[in-house]
Parts: C-alpha cells; sequence; structure tokens
C-alpha cells in the first residue's frame, strides 16, 4: 500500500457512519437564480478532509460573473487542436481555483449521435477520436489546478427526453462509439471524477447502471475516482449499491443511506468505498491547501488571448468564392454588418455551462475596432432588409451578414430550449442571406451556432460563409482578425453537415425508448453512398497546401505496438496559415462489419508561404481493435490496414497499407 493509501485508510477508518454518508451527497440549496454559488459536498472538518467545491462548466467558470466566457466546446474542438485545447482547460482550471473551486463540471464528452441535440454546443463533435483527444487535453489541462468531471456518462445524446429516455444500445456500438472516448480520459487523462448521465442505457438510469459505473469504468479500466450524479434527477434507488459515489446536488435517494447502512440493507462496505474514493482524490489534489493562483488569473490578459485565440483556430471557413475573404482593409472606402446578431452577445445557450464574462466583444464592435475610422462602417441591426436598406447594401465594397442561432434555437432543456427539430436556420435568417446577396456580390455570412445547420435554400447565395458557432466574450475581434486577414481560419468540422435531415439517422425526442446503432455521422454517409454537403474534417484558409508522401515507420505491426506515420505538407499559397493533417483507417476483407473509414490520427501544423514540413502522427495499434461482444474483448484482426491521408474525411489522396499478420488481443 502507498502511503497516500495508508493514509486515506486511516483517515475513512476514523470517520463515524454518520460523517461517511454525508460526504456522499451535495448539500447546496437550490439556488433562485440558478448555479449562483459553488456547489458543496462536505468533507469532515474535525480530521482536515476539505469539502469538494464544484463549478460548471465546459466553456468556463459558471458561478459568479466576470469568468472569462471561451467559446463553446465545439468551436474548440473544430480547431482540432489538442494543444490549445489543455491551455484552455488549464484556464478553466485555473479560475475556478482562484474563488476557491476544486471541481471543474467539465468537459462534456457525449458523442453528438444527431445535430439536432440540444447540447451539441457542449461536446467535441460526432466522432470517437476526435472526442477523445479533445477530452484527454481538457481534462489534463483542468487537473493542473482542479478535479476534471468528464459528463455524461453515457450515450446522453438527447435534451428532451434526458430524464427519462432508455438507450437501447448493442454491446459494441456501447463499447466502441459511446465509451471509448471516456475510457480515454480516464486511462490517458487520468479523470480523477465522472458524473453519470440522467438517461437509461439498456435498461437501467445511468446513475445505477452497475453495468456501466461498476463493471465498465470502476472494475475494468480501473478508475479509482468517484463519480456523481447528473444534477437533481440522476440518482435512483440502487445507485449507492451500484457504483454512484455522490448524489448532487443535495440528498434525495441518498437521505436514507445511513437508516439503511443501519438496518443492513445496505453494507457499509459500499459506504466505505464510495468515501475512500472521494478522500483519494482530496489528499492527490492536495485540496487542503490554498490553491497557488489568485483572482488575478480572472479574464486576465492570457485568458482571453486564449479564449480569442481559441476562436480563429476553430473558425471554419466553409465557402469562399471571388476572393471574397479575406477583405483587405486598405481598398475599402463601406461595409455594411447586417443582421441582429451582429451586436449581440450570442456565447451560448443558457442551460448550465453559462458563463457571464464581465463584457462581451459583439461582431460589430470588433469590426469598427479592427477598422477605425478609415472606413465608413454601416450597420443594419435588423434580420429584415427594407427598400432602403437593400439600395444602401448594393453599392457597398462588402456586406458582412451576421446571423445563425442562438439560445432561443438550442440548448440544454428546461433551462435553455432544447433540442431542435430542424436544422435550418430561422427562416427569416435565411431570407436575410437571401435578400443581401440578391443586391451585392460580396457577401460574407458569418454564422454563429453550436451544430451542424442546413443550409440548402440559401448557400448558392453568398460568396463567403466562415462558421465562428458560440465564439465567447472575444468572439468580435477574434472575427474582425479573420475577416481582415490577420490570421487565416484553420478550422475543420468536428461533425458532418448534411444537405438535409434525410441524410441522417432518425432522431426521436418523443419517444422514450430510443435505439442507437454503430452508425452516426460520416459512417452514415459513407455507408449509405450520401454527399454531404460539408464533410467531416473539412475546413478552407486563406492559402492552399500540398499534401504528399504518406509513409508509416514500418509496414507491419502487433497489439501493444504505435506505428508513426509522416506525410509531408506544403503551404503552396500566399499567406501563414495551418492545415489538418488526418489519417483514417479502412479495413478491407474484415470479418466484422466495419466503418468505410474512420479517424485515428491527425496533427495540426501551422506553415508560413512556401514552406514545407514533414508532420508525424501515431497510431497506436490497439486502437485499430473492434470490440467483440462474445469473447468480451477487443480484438485486433489480422488485416492489411489501409492507411489514408489527406485533408478532411472525403479528400484523402494518400494511402498506404500495414498489415497485422496474426490476431491478438487489444486493450
Ligand atoms: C447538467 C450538467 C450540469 C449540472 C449542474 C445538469 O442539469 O446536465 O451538465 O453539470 O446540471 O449544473
Amino acid at each position: 500500500m502507498t502511503d497516500l493509501e495508508a493514509r486515506v485508510s486511516e483517515l475513512v477508518s476514523q470517520m463515524t457512519l454518520e460523517e461517511k454518508v454525508a460526504q456522499m451527497a451535495g448539500n447546496t440549496p437550490l439556488q433562485g437564480e440558478y448555479g449562483v454559488e459553488l456547489w458543496n459536498v462536505p468533507g469532515v472538518e474535525r480530521l482536515g478532509v476539505p469539502p469538494f467545491k464544484m463549478s460548471d462548466g465546459p466553456r468556463g467558470v459558471g458561478v459568479g460573473t466576470g469568468r472569462t466566457a471561451f467559446p463553446v466546446a465545439m468551436a474548440r474542438a473544430a480547431s482540432w487542436n489538442p494543444e490549445l485545447e489543455r491551455r484552455v482547460g488549464e484556464a478553466m482550471g485555473a479560475e475556478l481555483a482562484a474563488i476557491g473551486g476544486n471541481v471543474l463540471l467539465a468537459p462534456a464528452m457525449n458523442n453528438l449521435r444527431h445535430p439536432s441535440w440540444g447540447r451539441s454546443q457542449e461536446t467535441y463533435g460526432e466522432d470517437v477520436h476526435l472526442l477523445a483527444r479533445m477530452g484527454v487535453a481538457a481534462v489534463q489541462g483542468i487537473q493542473t489546478h482542479v478535479l476534471a468531471n468528464p459528463k455524461h456518462f453515457a450515450a446522453n445524446s438527447i435534451e428532451d427526453t434526458r430524464f427519462e429516455v432508455n438507450v437501447t444500445v448493442d454491446e459494441r456500438s456501447l463499447r466502441e462509439i459511446y465509451l471509448a472516448h471516456f475510457r480515454s480520459a480516464v486511462l490517458e487523462g487520468g479523470a480523477a471524477s465522472i458524473m453519470s448521465a440522467y438517461n437509461s442505457v439498456n435498461g437501467q438510469f445511468c446513475g445505477e447502471n452497475i453495468t456501466l459505473l461498476r463493471r465498465i469504468l470502476k472494475e475494468e479500466w480501473g478508475f479509482d475516482g468517484f463519480v456523481l450524479s447528473d444534477f437533481v434527477f440522476g440518482t435512483h434507488p440502487d445507485s449507492a449499491r451500484n457504483g454512484l459515489d455522490i448524489e448532487m446536488p443535495f440528498p434525495v435517494e441518498f437521505a436514507s443511506l445511513l437508516d439503511q447502512v443501519e438496518s443492513g440493507a445496505l453494507p457499509e462496505e459500499v459506504v466505505d468505498e464510495s468515501v475512500t474514493r472521494m478522500v483519494r482524490k482530496k489528499l492527490e489534489y492536495r485540496l487542503d491547501e490554498p490553491p497557488s493562483v489568485d483572482e488575478s488569473v480572472i479574464e486576465s490578459d492570457e485568458h482571453l488571448a486564449i479564449a480569442r485565440e481559441a476562436v480563429t483556430e476553430g473558425a471554419v471557413l466553409l465557402k469562399n468564392v471571388d476572393a471574397a475573404l479575406p477583405i483587405d482593409r486598405d481598398s475599402l472606402s463601406r461595409i455594411a454588418v447586417v443582421g441582429a446578431l451582429a451586436d449581440a452577445v450570442n456565447i451560448g445557450d443558457t442551460g448550465s455551462s453559462s458563463v457571464r464574462p464581465s463584457f462581451v466583444v459583439t461582431p460589430i464592435e470588433g469590426i469598427r475596432d479592427a477598422l477605425g475610422e478609415s472606413v465608413a462602417i454601416e450597420h443594419i441591426d435588423s434580420d429584415m432588409l427594407d427598400a432602403a436598406d437593400l439600395s444602401s447594401l448594393a453599392t457597398a465594397d462588402a456586406v458582412v451578414v451576421v446571423t445563425g442561432l442562438t439560445e432561443e434555437d438550442e440548448g440544454e432543456a428546461i433551462i435553455g430550449a432544447g433540442d431542435r427539430v430542424d436544422l435550418d436556420l430561422p427562416q427569416e435568417r435565411e431570407q436575410l442571406i437571401v435578400d443581401a446577396a440578391s443586391v451585392n456580390d460580396r457577401v460574407i455570412v458569418v454564422l454563429e451556432g453550436g451544430g451542424a445547420i442546413t443550409m440548402q435554400d440559401w448557400l448558392a447565395d453568398p460568396e463567403a460563409v466562415l462558421m465562428v458557432w458560440y465564439p465567447g466574450q472575444m468572439g468580435g475581434h477574434a472575427i474582425a482578425d479573420l475577416l481582415f486577414g490577420d490570421l487565416s481560419p484553420s478550422g475543420k468540422l468536428p461533425f458532418t453537415v448534411p444537405k438535409s435531415l434525410d441524410q441522417l439517422p432518425p432522431f426521436d425526442n418523443v419517444s422514450l425508448e430510443v435505439e442507437y446503432g454503430y452508425f452516426h455521422g460520416y459512417r452514415y454517409l459513407d455507408r449509405r453512398g450520401f454527399t454531404p454537403e460539408f464533410p467531416f474534417g473539412f475546413g478552407l484558409g486563406y492559402t492552399s497546401f500540398a499534401v504528399s508522401d504518406l509513409r508509416v515507420s514500418r509496414s507491419q505491426a502487433g497489439a501493444g505496438e504505435t506505428v508513426t506515420f509522416s506525410v509531408d505538407v506544403e503551404n503552396t499559397g500566399p499567406v501563414a496559415g495551418g492545415e489538418v493533417v488526418q489519417l483514417y483507417v479502412s479495413y478491407p476483407d474484415s470479418e466484422v462489419e466495419r466503418a468505410e473509414r474512420e479517424l485515428k490520427g491527425f496533427a495540426k501544423v501551422v506553415l508560413e508561404p512556401g514552406e514545407r514540413r514533414t508532420v508525424r502522427i501515431d497510431i497506436p495499434i490497439d486502437s485499430l481493435a473492434y470490440y467483440d461482444s462474445d469473447r468480451s474483448e477487443w480484438i485486433l484482426e489480422a488485416l492489411e490496414y489501409m492507411v489514408h491521408g489527406g485533408t478532411s474525411s472525403r479528400d484523402l489522396p494518400l494511402s498506404v497499407t500495414l498489415s497485422v499478420d496474426s490476431e491478438a488481443i487489444a486493450r
């Protein structure tokens, strides 16, 4: 036993049953205004065991005001830059530590099974590998200062029925598509805690799901941290027994724990195990010591700079014809900025992930700041254009239409808008784009939102479309950085943008029984042979890149090994910019049903014009395994695997083979 474990068990042995049970539930009263103070979970003062003090969430510290509002997680996923996400996590963790918190209720890492999910913006997209890379980075960053809490475990991808819906999912899909990234967050990221989900999986609520919590998370993965319930409705009669350690934010089911133990209905060992897990993390993370940062880190210049960088790295240029972007400031005399969102604070939904910064730079403010006095800026603060507006737009050098979705269109259920029923923009916003484009041939759409937006009715009209997500408090400045070419966009879509809803699997947020299968997102479209509007991994910039010469460190490998792939990338265009080299694996001759191709590695590189670099990407061979539910093992097939390289899931000009000679059990 290590010294730490010995100290933990000594402390737990000194606690009374009452003291132990009290640590298994929050004791924070529900606030009138949602989430205005840190959620508290008591420790044991007489033994020097500190409480947990928790706050949401995925886009910054939700408690209080004046915290840095980062762009939403989906925006950061689109950066395909885990190193940046690590810094974002570290900044959030520091801000929480500075106000006395020690558990950040983030990252949200549910797989975006369908873009209608109201909380799309809080997660990292539709692909397990990207989810894992960003989730691990967030966890590691956050845990420089406080404990992270990956959520919502598991298969939580519908909002409107989230408290009741039962997700039926076969074992292989569950393992490969809905759990694999959580496994990475635990095993690689070292997540100290996990939040269970509200919904049921295979007939048992996640908050009392013995398969998920005990067998898989705690026993199989060896997770040594603690699990808390999702709030208020996430705990059930068998929760404690089946592996849930803390009921949040106050005891309801767990109010009877003391009686249950005293009457012999619940073994005291169950309580001891939960408390051991919590005390272990309290000691490991030295939660009894004062934080190493003070309040000066909150909304500091450094954090605001990271927030701004996250917007420019994650913005995805979807369309750019006739050199509409970037706009050369020097050749402008009059620019029009149009739309009700141009001067709106639109930084994400009103649910638990809300952050209240002390200021927000709106797009028009950012544009004004970047252009100064030399350019006339016409601001039409409306989604409806009248005849006078149109004739004035007709003579502008460029028209920037700021539009998209808001907290009224998507968000967390009950405290926010919930799921989306269709993926179009609201009708008047589509009309705004079409109208502007009917009078001016340099219309640039700056699009805000947290998930896929279908664009069939208007995409042909404007010259450029730049997806900026919910860009956080520095959004306006970052948008201006991109519009005027100070930086080139380098984001890539973390999900597929379909042409229409019928290119996607069904989304049912009414029934209380739904079934999830193996295929969604690009895997689903690839399988059906559908051509999306924009494929997973797609994004343009102001320069061009050539990728060539995909090679592999060895052409043969086995379980447990890691193979390094190299690709040459050259910036063949006029300005500096970033490109994301993506590697997808396909499985010709596999004995089992596989996706046509799957992302297994990527790397982002920033190059000056004319610069050429060799990018190296590691793929652990075990990540090519599938889950065999009969054997309950990850099986690495003996196959000639094909590895495809390029710059989106549908632009993969390079390929190389990698062979695994004998079948093996992978980990
Ligand atoms: C959400 C969680 C959140 C919690 C506390 C729940 O409703 O699902 O994501 O962390 O509230 O605000």
